[in-house]
């Protein structure tokens, strides 16, 4: 059983974008620039953002962290986003989700700049990327695709199961490693919550993903041996043993799973560290784009 890094990998992505930086300084250009917005105090996204901010001082990007209430209104939300859309500085931003229940997600999203769009969330870049054009890959899948790249994993010809059929990860992730790509052309089958009989198909897939968001869900039991398994849940789960009142968990039950696998993802210290490396890429490389 190998364990994929994404410690180490995302460590060595961001002293790759470092060095670039540092190219960029020589040439006498600007540094790439990501702005986050974040509406309200939820814990998790408070600290998600923080994280990225962090991330940006490390590599030598600019950053701009935009807090704002819980009760910032729709319309106020769509004028910081406007100017975030004509800010010659800014060449990337995100918007934290979730958001309020008072605002349109679906609406901000579709607001933002699609050349600014790091997050790759809006309809025209999740359309380019349906259509193998270049685009931002959202930094969840891209750190997927990357680690398994890394890894050298096979994917093609194998059978993938995602599991869970979200807008961020599960829908993306099951349309990009079908593509003609490199950690791709693999046969996928997308499980969610309405699939009968779910570990019958896991017990097929030889690469499974799960991001269903339902701690330690998948089991030893449901898994063949030599499977590959990519865990994208980080779930808060009460621990009144630890200082801050909780563990984190993933997905996949680690313990059962992992003695039955050629690969796996830890959580933490898998996916997540690779989701933040690559919204730097996709920062770096929309000010690649704007220079263009
Ligand atoms: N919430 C959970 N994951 C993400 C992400 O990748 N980007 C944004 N903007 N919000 C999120």
């Amino acid at each position: 059983m190998t364990i994929l890094d994404g410690n180490k990998v995302s460590s060595d992505i961001k002293l790759e974008i470092a060095k670039q930086v540092e190219a960029i300084i020589e040439r006498g250009e600007k540094v790439p620039h990501l702005a986050a917005v974040l509406v309200g105090t939820d814990g998790a996204s408070m600290t998600y953002v923080n994280s990225k901010v962090k991330d940006c001082k490390m590599v030598g990007f600019g950053s701009t962290l935009i807090d704002l209430p819980e009760e910032t209104t729709e319309e106020k939300l769509l004028e910081i986003i406007h100017e975030l859309n004509t800010d010659k500085d800014i060449d990337g931003f995100i918007v934290q989700l979730p958001l309020p229940k008072h605002i349109d997600e679906q609406k901000v999203l579709m607001a933002i700049n699609p050349d600014k769009d790091v997050d790759g969330f809006h309809p025209m870049n999740v359309g380019r990327m349906t259509l193998d054009l270049p685009t931002f890959i959202s930094a969840t899948p891209f750190g997927i695709l990357e680690l398994l790249e890394r890894y050298n994993v096979e994917t093609s010809g194998k059978h993938v199961v995602v599991i869970g059929r979200s807008h961020i990860v599960g829908r993306p992730m099951s349309i990009l490693m079908s593509q003609k790509r490199n950690a791709g052309n693999a046969t996928v089958t997308v499980a969610h919550s309405r699939t009968r009989n779910l570990a019958e198909i896991t017990k097929q897939a030889d690469i499974i993903i799960a991001a269903l968001g339902i701690p330690e869900f998948l089991t030893g039991d449901m898994v063949k041996e030599g499977v590959t398994v990519i865990d994208v849940g980080i779930t808060r789960v009460p621990d009144d043993t630890k200082k801050r009142g909780y563990r984190l968990a993933g997905d996949v039950h680690f313990d059962s799973v992992s003695p039955k696998s050629e690969y796996i993802t830890p959580v933490p210290g898998g996916v997540g560290p690779m989701t933040r490396a690559m919204l730097l890429k996709n920062t770096l490389l929309a000010r690649e784009r704007h220079i263009l």
